[in-house]
């Protein structure tokens, strides 16, 4: 098979360092590498560096003024299996949006025939703003693959969504959108995310709907536990691996209900959603929501709540006292939905661990009472990130998956849980009376 050709555009910004080693990564996977840094690119990285580990010339402005003569911008950004925008920033990205031509990087882009996916950095306030997440909406329904930023702390001191993700996560997403172009499944500009599978080679997104007629549930984000009208308990979840598992049972046909704690994530496509803050809101609705086909419990709820809630802000009086916090225990959500009557015939929970994993997992099976556990070591990878290596534990064994973007993870997992659903009762029977 031919060597795989990555057009690399590499926009302004600190993250622009890390695009070094992922032209060293994608290099050592045998592909072809041409960078094209823009001028703000300049600032962080320089040619040189990219030209030695890349093998290649490097493609800067300037060449837009010199060497048009030896390789013309169609033919650049033709000649290449994928381009790749890395880190993109929120003006490349708005640029993108509003289809610019106004400098070399982007210019290839509006001429190019190829897909393009973009691994967005910035600030997370920039990446929060209406206008970025308008563009990124237009630049997805267009068929750009953008990828979702990492959380985290940032360069400017900031904590939130907008770093650039790790390399490794975004060479798992070109590996991805290869394998998706081999399949001639090119991303459809009819649906809002980034449908690809590897699994199916002749896949046909459009047209495969495994869970249609289903209907699921899915808990998402972390709870936020009062303690006063300012002040709450919480955790680092993003939502993000349970809201794209909500994208993916849509896209599979499914009618999917999300249970989302505070997160400020966009409702995927079809899905209908239900805001919560606290576990027990949590839990009152999810009850309201049976009985389902499958419920998929993603969401990180809090252990533990404030045993008393204040009503008025708790005062620091300047004595140094130090007000006790007494914790009381919050519902056991997926446990309590195993002992339900309306059980759904597969409930699936989620599990983060530091170590010991699978054990961990296989206790927590028998203890919850669920049919699978979706295990992942967060041990190296704190919670927030855009990917996961996760294992599915289930009585009749572990079936390990690769470190995959989270929503390649989700549509894995919807392709599964259609096939166990289809084992257990087939659609045809299961609605038979339509
Ligand atoms: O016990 P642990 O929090 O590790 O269990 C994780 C699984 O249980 C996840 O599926 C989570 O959504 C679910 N859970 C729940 N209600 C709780 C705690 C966890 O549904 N109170």
């Amino acid at each position: 098979m031919a060597a795989k050709r990555i057009l690399l555009i590499i926009g302004g910004g600190i993250a622009a360092y890390k695009s070094i080693e992922l032209v060293r990564l994608l290099r050592k996977a045998g592909m072809t590498v041409r960078c094209v840094l823009t001028r703000a690119g300049e600032q962080f990285v320089t040619p040189l560096t990219l030209a030695a580990l890349s093998e290649n010339k490097v493609y800067t402005d300037l060449f837009d003024l010199k060497d048009e003569v030896e390789m013309g911008h169609i033919q650049l950004s033709r000649e290449a299996d994928l381009v790749v925008v890395a880190p993109a920033t929120a003006d490349l990205l708005a640029k993108m949006a509003g289809g610019h031509a106004s400098d070399l990087a982007t210019t290839l882009l509006l001429a190019t025939d190829k897909p393009v996916l973009a691994a967005p950095a910035m600030n997370v306030r920039m990446w929060l703003h209406a206008a970025t997440q308008r563009n990124v909406a237009t630049l997805r329904g267009d068929g750009v693959t953008v990828m979702e930023p990492d959380e985290g702390e940032m360069a400017c001191g900031e904590y939130g969504p907008g770093r650039l993700p790790e390399p490794e996560a975004i060479k798992a997403a070109i590996d991805e959108q290869l394998a998706a172009s081999r399949a001639g499944s090119r991303v459809s500009t009819s649906l809002d995310t980034n449908e690809v599978l590897q699994s199916q080679p002749d896949f046909a997104p459009a047209n495969h709907r495994p869970l249609h007629g289903r209907r699921i549930l899915i808990t998402a984000g972390p709870t936020h536990e009062p303690i006063d009208p300012v002040r709450y308990i919480a955790n680092r979840s993003s939502g993000k691996q349970g809201f794209a598992i909500a994208a993916a049972a849509a896209e599979a046909g499914a009618e999917v209900l999300l249970i989302a704690g505070p997160v400020p994530l966009p409702t995927p496509p079809g899905v209908i959603r239900i805001d919560v803050e606290t576990a027990r809101e949590m839990a009152a609705e999810v009850a309201a929501g049976l009985p389902v086909d499958a419920a998929i419990m993603v969401a990180a709820v809090a252990d533990w709540r404030a045993a008393e809630t204040q009503g008025q802000k708790i005062k620091k009086d300047g004595s140094g006292f130090v007000p006790p916090l007494a914790l009381a225990e919050n519902p056991d959500i997926l446990a309590s939905v195993a002992q339900s009557p309306d059980r759904p015939p597969l409930l699936v929970g989620f599990a983060a661990e530091t170590n010991d994993v699978i054990a961990h997992a296989q206790a927590k099976l028998a203890r919850k009472g669920c049919d699978w556990i979706v295990a992942n070591d967060v041990s190296a990878d704190p919670m927030g990130g855009a990917s996961n290596r996760v294992h599915i534990v289930t009585p009749a064994g572990v079936d390990s998956w690769d470190r995959l973007p989270k929503d390649a993870v989700a549509r894995k997992l919807m392709e599964k849980i259609a096939d166990e659903l289809d084992a257990r009762a087939p659609p045809e029977s299961t609605h038979a009376a339509d």
